[in-house]
């Protein structure tokens, strides 16, 4: 079998006449032909901190150990130096092909130069790298759809949509406070604007109202997506603009399932309730982490967005199979994905809301998670 195989020979640099990043890795050698055994794919992941990547990490070494690459995989700790660092060493250690999801997009650019020198090709994996001509393919989910889920899935808790996403008629006026990303993350853009242009139309009729008067981007970002930072903007909010929780706050958009769980301990704190059901607000979401699917489960968070990271490791593994045989990876989307340098070829993948309603087929039925990991807000 092994064989078999290892007789996938690949005429890599010479089928590609070596065009630079472009041209398929093979540590830069040139003449051999080397097979995918051969083969060391180096894959740098921002961090072990939230669930989603240790989940990545592990669904993208299986599948590329399973298609017979040597894996060097590394978690960076969300530190900027350590990721730059990683690569570095992925490089110099003879990765054939990189796989990397940025903790800053625009900072990898020396790192990224570094491996075109040597003819490996770079994968950007969920996080476009921004400012630089060496990223050579790009594997995510269609981002600004999900802003315009996370958008969708406010309206339905709110009841201002349906769950057809159609209008109830419901007319308010709501109060809501509105959380965007990490800045240095490119997907943070993509999904505030596809969020954003779902909630302008409520805003302008006054179906919407935001207290505090934080309605650009630049106001609403939360460094590194981190949960604590989250909490505290809620916190600060409640005491400037809600009476200390006093007034009445009905809904928060949320980018991601750990902001939105800093965002609902502020509010349970504040004396909100427990649940939707007892007057805590709405909250969006993102990633199906196991702790938030829990608290929707339970009614405390309302909606996050399901994007499988199962699909996303397969199309980043089949893309650096593509790149070991010289081919160019399949790519859907080849005008969105402008990093300043060049417009990168992406595949786009699709996502789902979640609520308490479709945990079931979505999320258990799938096998992403089990109905105990559900239970225990745990995953094994
Ligand atoms: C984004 C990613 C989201 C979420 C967030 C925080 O780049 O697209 O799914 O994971 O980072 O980790």
């Amino acid at each position: 079998m092994a064989m078999a195989a290892g007789a996938t020979m690949i005429g890599a640099l010479a089928a590609c006449g070596g065009s630079g990043a472009g041209g398929a890795g093979a540590g830069g050698g040139g003449e051999e032909p080397q097979s995918i055994e051969d083969m060391t794919v180096g894959v740098a992941m921002p961090t072990e901190t939230s669930e989603r990547w240790i989940a990545d990490g592990a669904a993208v070494e299986s599948q590329l150990e399973e298609a017979g690459f040597e894996v060097d995989l590394q978690f960076a700790n969300d530190d900027i130096p350590t990721q730059q660092q990683q690569i570095d060493q992925m490089i110099t250690k003879g990765a054939d092909i990189l796989i990397v999801a940025s903790i800053d997009g625009t900072a990898l650019a020396n790192q990224l130069k570094a491996a075109a020198n040597q003819d490996i090709p770079i994968i950007a994996y969920d996080r476009l790298i921004n400012g630089t001509e060496n990223v050579d393919h790009y594997v995510t989910f269609d981002n600004y759809q999900v802003g315009v889920q996370q958008g969708t899935s406010l309206l339905r808790g709110l009841g201002v949509l349906d769950e057809n996403g159609e209008e109830t008629g419901e007319e308010g006026p709501f109060a809501i406070e509105l959380f965007a990303g990490s800045p240095d993350d490119n997907n943070t853009a993509f999904f505030w604007q596809g969020a954003i242009d779902t909630l302008q139309p409520y805003l302008d009729s006054g179906v919407l109202e935001v207290a505090s008067g934080q309605t650009e981007m630049d106001q609403v970002t939360t460094l590194r997506w981190s949960q604590e930072t989250a909490q505290k903007r809620m916190e600060d909010l409640l005491t400037a603009h809600y009476g200390g929780g006093k007034e009445q706050l009905d809904g928060v958009l949320s980018p991601y399932d750990g902001i939105s769980r800093g965002i609902i301990t502020a509010l349970q704190n504040a004396g909100y309730g427990d649940t939707i059901e007892d007057g805590l607000p709405v909250t969006s979401g993102q990633d199906a982490e196991i702790a938030s699917v829990k608290l929707i489960d339970t009614g405390v968070q309302f909606a996050t967005i399901f994007k499988d990271t199962r699909k996303l490791a397969t199309q980043a593994v089949e893309a650096a199979e593509s790149f070991a045989k010289g081919e160019d990876p399949e790519a859907n989307d080849t005008e969105t994905y402008d990093n300043g340098k060049k417009v990168v070829p992406a595949f786009l993948l699709e996502s789902d809301i979640v609520v308490a309603e479709n945990i079931e087929p979505l999320l258990v039925d799938s096998g992403y998670w089990t109905a105990e990991e559900v239970e225990a807000g745990q995953g094994d």
